[in-house]
């Protein structure tokens, strides 16, 4: 994929659903009583992996553009294989909701999701009585009967994957789960596990479940501000962007904590609350920006926005340093080792550590051929920093952007002028 160098940008980015809620509101509607319509959902690869693994347990789900509707199936079939593809968030919280249905199933990924670490969510789910057989700690999965029983669960790593494991098996225990984590990752799950009528309670990082059965629930879909991320970021490197109806869940704004750090132009417009999540229209401007330092305690709100971070810190005035990130490590790619590997072939100056970056800031990028090592964030970032460098270049590996954002080259050219 050749990406042009713009000269100046301007204009409405649309941004899909998202990826996150998507996921939740296939999941858990297919797990519960009912018949719901999932509005403005991501249609990403990744989200269809949720769509037919929820049908091989049992859910009807119909999709129609980005229309799915889902009749739930709160009993769920014994022995299905469940192929998660390259979806980390589906085979971590199918394991703790197929464990709280007492079934019997396997679940598979591709080659990436068969690296990424599984015991994160086998062993917190044994405390409650559950038998998640990993294969070395990683997928294939198989997910055994087990009678499930509450308990206090503190996760070592904040994680919202582990949390809602945790959760939706607690849905199927008998007594109480409380899951406490270090810091507070996205409470997309609590939303709308508590719209869908679960006894769920949430004080600081610890959220109490007790047994509940789950009634569908319509969803409209916010946009995925991890995907607006690359839009915003292009728009403070180039012109003046708009994103709207883009979720703003406060667990999810660490970007905006970013751009005020890096003196970022952006305003909030039309704020408002859409099935239970806080949703707005993001406006952000061509803006001078100075290096920025971000630590561990805010990396569970900005984790998956980190390379497109990097990338703008390439561009800020100043050093920019980046720690506490070692989570990237266990991404869809070592994000550590493929940022800093994306970053330098674009011209950039910098330096990965073993828990993030130090960045130089430049005011020019060359561009130049980068590597996305199928890794959709790693693409997009790349893209944007093309499309802000002064020659471009080429992405090899670029059509990995299904993942998350299936439109993405046609919206980014659709912005150029
Ligand atoms: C996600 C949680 C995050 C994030 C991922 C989606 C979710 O992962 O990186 O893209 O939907 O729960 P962790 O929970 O592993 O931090």
């Amino acid at each position: 994929m050749n990406i042009e160098p713009a000269e100046k940008i301007s204009g409405i980015a649309e941004i899909p659903g998202d990826k996150s809620i998507t996921h939740r509101a296939v999941m858990f509607n297919a797990a519960a009583e009912g018949k719901a319509k999932i509005t403005r959902a991501l249609v990403g690869e990744d989200c269809l992996s949720t769509v037919s693994c929820m049908k091989a347990l049992g859910a009807k789900i119909e999709r129609e553009g980005e229309t799915i509707t889902v009749e739930g199936s709160p009993e769920f079939k014994n022995n299905a294989l469940c192929d998660c593809g390259n979806s980390g968030t589906t085979m971590r919280l199918l394991c703790g909701l197929i464990a709280g249905k007492g079934v019997r199933a396997t679940l598979t990924g591709d080659a990436s999701l068969s690296t990424r670490p599984m015991r994160r969510v086998a062993e917190p789910l044994a405390l409650l009585g559950a038998n998640v057989r990993t294969t070395d700690g990683t997928a294939p999965l198989i997910v055994e009967p087990a009678p499930l029983h509450g308990c206090i669960v503190e996760t070592g790593v904040a994680s919202a994957q582990v949390k809602s494991a945790i959760l939706l098996a607690g849905l199927g225990a008998s007594g109480e789960t409380i899951v406490r984590e270090p810091e507070k990752s996205r409470d997309h799950s609590e939303r709308l596990l508590s719209a869908m009528g679960a006894d769920i309670f949430v004080h600081q990082n610890a959220v109490r479940i007790r047994k509940s059965r789950l009634h569908c629930v319509d969803v409209d879909v916010p946009a995925d501000i991890s995907s607006a991320a690359y839009f915003l970021a292009l728009g403070a490197l180039k012109g003046e962007i708009v994103c709207p109806r883009v979720g703003v869940n406060p667990t999810r704004t660490g970007i905006l904590t970013a751009f005020d750090r890096l003196g970022v132009i952006y305003t909030l417009q039309n704020e408002r609350l859409v099935c239970g999540e806080p949703v707005a229209d993001i406006v952000v401007k061509k803006s001078a920006m100075r290096a920025i330092t971000l630590s561990k305690e805010i990396m569970p709100a900005l984790i998956d926005e980190i390379p497109v971070i990097a990338l703008l810190c390439a561009f800020a005035e100043g050093e920019s340093v980046i720690s506490g990130a070692q989570e990237l490590k266990v991404k869809e790619s070592d994000r550590i080792a493929t940022t800093a590997e994306m970053i330098a072939a674009l011209g950039g100056d910098i330096r990965a550590t073993d828990d993030g970056f130090v960045i130089r800031g430049k005011s020019k990028l060359q561009g130049g051929k980068v590597r996305s090592y199928g890794d959709h964030r790693i693409a997009m970032t790349a893209a944007i920093g093309l499309a802000a460098s002064e020659n471009g270049g080429a992405i090899e590996g670029a059509e990995c952007v299904n993942i998350s954002f299936p439109d993405f080259y046609r919206r980014l050219a659709g912005l150029g002028n």
